[in-house]
């Protein structure tokens, strides 16, 4: 049964003030308190069921196990320890992610279920997520205090850029060329005869390698502040034989000067929220953008609303997400600390704020984003 009720709601706004809105607030279900306290339950068996699994994905388990086999068979396959992969096993056997023959003490994957948790487009890495996060546990639980410090540095987790690699990889290799590219006015036809493409933010590159081997006739810049990162875009640019490519480590707060009008199209991809000076950042790459030029950007797909996310599995991640890493990396440069949820509203504020034009939202197949694309100029392309 629907229920619904009027309720008043502290709404913060980006500049951290909070402002009271009466306003109608739909709770979905009605729920028995031990319904309530069965939910709270899960939670935990869920959070330990991914660590268990992201144990696994490190390890390579999964992918020793496309057939039947015995647990000293699975860590000999993965060079690992027995003791260790069969409580592992056994955790997956009462979660139902492995099945268990007891006549012949064999555990397999269900086929069906396989590619699930093996290959290319495993979700199985994804559960990196929750131990990539603790990286930073202790030091957020600080940050909450009064006299805490105001956030946490990159360096407090070293496991993040590979794990938006893997992220990124997995998404980028199913939808950018098959969803980006298209949902972009003429710029397959741009790409296919040659322009200047800007990633800012890049991380590792996926986005612009992806795009560089396959528009070989156009030029990707990607930068970034990770010195890390940025070596490990070059190296694969080399690894696979790329000439169009340049990876710097920059701000991309204040890009060169001589940059001013340089690109045609200048990308950001899930990265404007964890920056400590988005605005700048965008009027950046407004500034390096041709006349002609157009600027795309790939944040959550959610509402800067708390009360409108409400059953959009994406927005209690991205706030957990937020928590433990976007928002605490940015406040800790003293930066704006937007967050991972700064939502749909409050980026069309600002996008007009900075003067791009003609935005259109679109959400990507990928079904965590909305794209939204800018021109610097109303001009045809
Ligand atoms: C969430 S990651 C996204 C990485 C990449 N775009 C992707 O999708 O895989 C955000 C990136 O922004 C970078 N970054 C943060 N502040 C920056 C700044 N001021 N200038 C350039 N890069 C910055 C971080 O180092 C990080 O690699």
């Amino acid at each position: 049964m629907s229920l619904t009720e009027k309720a008043t709601i502290a709404r913060t706004t980006t500049n951290g003030h909070h402002q009271q809105h009466h306003r109608k607030m739909v709770i979905s279900e009605e729920e028995s308190p031990q319904q309530f306290a069965l939910r709270i339950k899960n939670m935990v068996t869920n959070g330990l069921q991914a660590l268990a699994i992201s144990v696994a994905a490190r390890h390579g388990v999964f992918e020793v196990m496309k057939s039947p086999k015995t647990s000293y068979e699975i860590a000999q396959e993965a060079g690992l320890k027995e003791r260790y992969v069969r409580e592992l096993l056994h955790s997956f056997v009462v979660s139902r992610i492995v099945e268990m023959n007891p006549d012949k003490n064999t555990y397999h994957i269900a086929p069906q279920h396989l590619p699930f948790l093996t290959g290319k487009h495993s979700l199985a890495g994804m559960t990196c997520l929750v131990p990539m996060l603790c990286e930073g546990y202790s030091q957020v639980n600080e940050c909450f205090k009064i006299d805490g410090p105001s956030g946490v540095s990159y360096d407090q987790y070293p496991g993040f850029q590979e794990f938006m690699d893997h992220m990124s990889n997995m998404m980028h290799n199913q939808t950018l060329l098959s969803d980006f590219v298209p949902s972009v006015d003429g710029l397959e036809k741009r790409l296919e005869s040659g322009i200047s493409v800007l990633d800012i933010g890049c991380g590792r590159a996926r986005a612009p390698l992806i795009l560089a081997q396959r528009f070989p006739h156009s030029n990707f810049y990607g930068i970034d502040i990770s010195v890390d990162a940025v070596a490990t875009a070059q190296k694969e640019a080399s690894r696979k034989g790329l000439k169009n490519t340049t990876f710097l480590v920059k701000d991309a707060a204040s890009l060169p000067s001589e940059w001013s009008e340089k690109f045609d199209f200048v990308t950001a991809f899930d990265c404007i929220h964890d920056q400590a000076e988005p605005e700048a950042v965008l009027r950046e790459s407004k500034r390096v953008l041709k006349s002609d030029g157009v600027f795309s950007m790939l944040e959550l797909a959610v509402s800067s609303h708390p009360w409108k996310n409400i059953g959009n599995p994406r927005a209690l991640d991205g706030y957990v997400i937020s928590m433990f890493h976007c928002m605490p990396v940015s406040l800790y440069m003293e930066g704006k600390g937007l967050g991972t949820m700064w939502g749909k509203e409050n980026i069309l504020e600002t996008l007009s704020q900075i003067g791009f034009r003609d935005v259109k939202v679109h959400k990507c197949k990928d079904m965590f984003n909305f794209h939204y694309v800018c021109r610097k100029e109303i001009n045809e392309i």
